[in-house]
C-alpha cells in the first residue's frame, strides 16, 4: 500500500519523547506550554491553546465564542466532516454556503445571502492550505457583527497578504493529525488575539474548571499530553525551517 502522506519523524522527535517519558511528567505540563508559546509566535497571535485534535479545537473554539443551541453558523460544504460536526456538537445549525469553482474554498460573494437573524458566526476553511478571500469575508463579518473562525487544519504556515493564516479571524484552528503539515500524532491548537477567548478555551479543555476544582461551566477533557507536545515542538522547528 502507498501512504498518501508519511509523517517525517526524526531522531529529535524520538529523543524528545524519550526525555518526557524519563521525566515521569507525561500529562499536560511544560512541554505543552512550550508548544503553545512557539505556535503563537509562529502564527503571530498573542495566544495559542493546545488540545487533543483539530476536531476538539473546533468544538472548543466555537464554545469559547459563545455558539449555542439555536444559533446558525455559516460554513463551507467542501471540507472534512469535522468542520460541520463541530457546529452540531454545540447544538447549532451548520448553514452551507456554496464553493468557489476556481479555489474550492467558500465563495465569499455568496456568504451574505445566507445570513439570518440567527447567524452568529462564519466558520471558513482554508482548504488544501489555500487561503480564503479574507478581506471580503472579514468585511462581511464586521458589517454584520459576526464571529469569524478560521478552520486552518490544512493550512499551517499559509499566508494571506503577508499575514499568517489563523491570525486574521477571531480565532484559528489547527490539526496535528499525521497527514498535516506538522504532527503530534493526534492533536490540535486554537490561536487567538483575544484574552477572553484564550481564557475560555483553557477552561473548556480542562473540564470547565477555572483553576483547580473551581467549576464554572460544562467542559471536556481535551488536554494535550507532554508526550504529544514534545513531538510538536520538534515538528514546529522543522516547519519553521521550510
Ligand atoms: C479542514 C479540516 N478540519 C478539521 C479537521 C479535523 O482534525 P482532526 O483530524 O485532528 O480532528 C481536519 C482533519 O482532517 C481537516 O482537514
Amino acid at each position: 500500500m502507498i501512504p498518501i502522506a508519511r509523517p517525517s519523524i526524526g531522531v529529535e522527535e524520538k529523543k524528545a519523547v524519550q526525555d518526557i517519558l524519563d521525566s515521569g511528567m507525561i500529562a499536560q505540563g511544560n512541554k505543552v506550554k512550550e508548544l503553545e508559546d512557539g505556535f503563537a509566535d509562529y502564527t503571530g497571535t498573542k495566544y495559542a491553546v493546545a488540545v487533543t485534535s483539530g476536531t476538539s479545537a473546533l468544538h472548543t473554539a466555537l464554545l469559547a465564542c459563545g455558539i449555542k443551541e439555536g444559533d446558525e453558523v455559516i460554513t463551507a460544504p467542501f471540507s472534512f466532516t469535522a468542520t460541520a460536526n463541530s457546529i452540531l456538537y454545540c447544538g447549532a445549525k451548520p448553514v452551507f454556503s456554496d464553493t468557489d469553482a476556481d479555489t474550492f474554498n467558500i465563495d465569499s460573494e455568496k456568504i451574505e445571502e445566507k445570513i439570518t437573524s440567527k447567524t452568529k458566526a462564519v466558520l471558513i476553511v482554508h482548504l488544501f492550505g489555500k487561503p480564503c478571500d479574507m478581506d471580503r469575508i472579514k468585511e462581511i463579518c464586521d458589517t454584520h457583527n459576526l464571529i469569524l473562525i478560521e478552520d486552518a487544519c490544512q493550512a499551517h504556515g499559509a499566508e494571506y497578504k503577508g499575514q499568517k493564516i489563523g491570525s486574521i479571524g477571531d480565532c484559528g484552528v489547527f490539526s496535528f493529525y499525521p497527514t498535516k503539515n506538522m504532527t503530534t500524532g493526534e492533536g490540535g491548537m486554537i490561536t487567538t488575539n483575544s484574552v477572553d477567548i484564550d481564557k475560555k478555551c483553557r477552561i473548556i479543555r480542562d473540564h470547565g474548571q477555572d483553576g483547580r476544582d473551581n467549576q464554572v461551566m460544562l467542559g471536556y477533557n481535551y488536554r494535550m499530553t507532554d508526550i504529544s507536545a514534545a513531538i510538536g515542538v520538534e515538528q514546529l522547528k522543522s516547519l519553521k525551517g521550510l
